[in-house]
């Protein structure tokens, strides 16, 4: 049976997992892809620390990343340093060195995806990127090669998992927002910096990529609209659930009038939504594709050992077109290069919505009147009003909006913010079908 050489760079959360499960399911791996995948070296940042891998990989331990990369022995080399500078110059070395890559480093696809795809295509080497998005879940394989005869409408997820746990504790059990936060990081579901998970950057990272793939285009990741979870109140959440709906960090990408819409914010979707029930750390990722329909794709989000399940399918697919030489058989992004077009992006300013505005003003009479008069002078219509009854000279106030621009929520917000009776700065959720 064929060998194949990987030289991993990063023996942390997922490198670790990947490691073990080499080592625990290598017959299976072996009788389904024809090779025996073998860990020949591995980079890490101090070669000191305690790592829960098989005692024998240990000796083949180093901190230097090109002896990894430059070593024969490496026919694949397998990016889990996270980051962007050492990672990306690790890749593009080995690219030129002729190594095929996999990679989980969503910053670094997002950032410079285009560039690495294109390199890989003109290196002649295999890019494998399963890992940098939905954790298990098989989502890139989809997008590249299931659904290569329809046309993506739109892509919704909830893919990044610490901010679904932390938003789930917070619906379930009122769980303050930091103590959740720390379970999800004890977990290893978190991000080196969780502020990329909880401020949207990770799932911005992620829906970028899942754009290009779906709509053949490249995105531009610094026009993402990109908004976190972390001015959450536990009263959102119980609006929310009066309104029969719940709070979920959603990443959209859509096929609006020839541009694309793409963004990631919180938003309030009817409970009986597919994606309101989606809980934990789990992921899900809902495609609606021309003649094929609906689809959804859920599973672990995060963690190690569920990470390197899609490492390893992978590397397993990389080992597949080694021995059959069919080598670049799909291409990285899916689409024939010359096919690929640059779609427009659409700025969040020129979407329309439904709206969840939550005001903290005075209680006292002309309030609530002087707010929907600024409401209706942008052109916004009020659904409904709720005001909490608490016995407090400041209150919260919420206005359900029909359908408005999002340039009009704007300019009325920032016009109410500025009324000497408004307390605090408003927080506006987007009302979603998720669909
Ligand atoms: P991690 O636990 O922080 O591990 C990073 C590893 O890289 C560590 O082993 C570290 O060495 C090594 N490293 C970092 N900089 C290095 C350098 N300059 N030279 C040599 N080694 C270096 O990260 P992780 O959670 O495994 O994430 C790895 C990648 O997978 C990231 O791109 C992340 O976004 C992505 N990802 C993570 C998850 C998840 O659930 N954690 C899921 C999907 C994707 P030391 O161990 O010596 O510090
Ligand atoms: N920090 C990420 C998450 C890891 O919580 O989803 C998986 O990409």
């Amino acid at each position: 049976m064929s060998r194949i050489g990987i030289g991993l760079l990063g023996c942390g959360v997922v490198g670790s997992g990947l490691a073990r499960n080499l080592s625990r399911h290598a017959e299976d791996i072996a009788s389904r892809c024809g090779a025996e995948l073998e860990i020949r070296k591995i980079a890490v940042r101090d070669i000191s620390k305690a790592r829960a891998i098989p005692q024998n990989l240990s000796a083949l331990l180093t901190e230097n990343v090109s002896e990894v990369i430059e070593s024969d022995e490496v026919d694949i080399v397998v990016e889990l340093l996270g980051g962007e500078g050492v990672a990306l110059n690790a890749i593009r070395q080995a690219m030129k060195a002729g190594k095929h890559i996999v990679t989980a480093n969503k910053l670094l696809l997002a950032r410079h995806g285009e560039e690495i795809f294109r390199e890989a295509e003109k290196c002649g080497v295999e890019i494998g990127i399963e890992a940098s998005v939905a954790g298990a879940v098989p989502v890139i394989r989809t997008l590249r090669e299931s659904i290569a005869g329809g046309e993506v409408k739109s892509v919704f997820g909830i893919i990044n998992g610490t901010a679904n746990y932390i938003l789930s504790k917070m619906t379930e059990s009122n769980t303050e927002f930091a103590e959740a936060l720390r379970e999800a990081q004890e977990l290893g579901y978190a991000e080196a910096d969780p502020a990329f998970d909880v401020e949207g950057v990770d799932t911005a990272h992620k829906i970028a990529i899942l754009a290009s793939l779906a709509f053949g285009s490249p995105v531009d990741f610094d026009k993402i609209y990109v908004e976190g979870i972390t001015r959450l109140k536990p009263e959102d959440f119980s609006f929310a659930g009066q309104f029969g709906k719940v709070i979920k960090l959603l990443a959209i990408a859509r096929l609006v009038d020839g541009s694309l819409d793409v963004r990631v914010h919180p938003a309030m979707i009817p409970c009986g939504e597919p994606l309101a029930r989606i809980d934990g750390v789990t992921n899900a990722v809902l495609l609606e594709v021309s003649h094929a329909g609906s689809l959804m794709l859920v599973g672990a989000g995060a963690g190690g050992d569920e990470t390197s399940s899609a490492v390893i399918s992978d590397l397993a697919d990389i080992a597949r077109n080694i021995i059959s030489g069919s080598v670049g058989r799909v291409s990285p992004t899916g689409f024939s290069p010359e096919k690929r077009k640059t779609v427009p992006m659409k700025p969040i300013e020129e979407i329309d919505n439904r709206y969840y505005l939550r005001f903290h003003v005075e209680d006292r009479p002309g309030v609530l009147s002087r707010m929907t008069g600024i409401l209706g002078a942008h052109m916004i219509s009020v659904e409904s009003a709720i005001q909490r009854n608490a016995q407090k000279s400041v209150v919260p106030l919420v206005i359900i909006t029909h359908s408005a621009e999002e340039e009009n929520i704007r300019s009325a917000v920032a016009e109410i913010d500025d009324l000497e009776t408004t307390r605090e700065k408003t927080l506006i959720i987007r009302l979603e079908n998720g669909e």
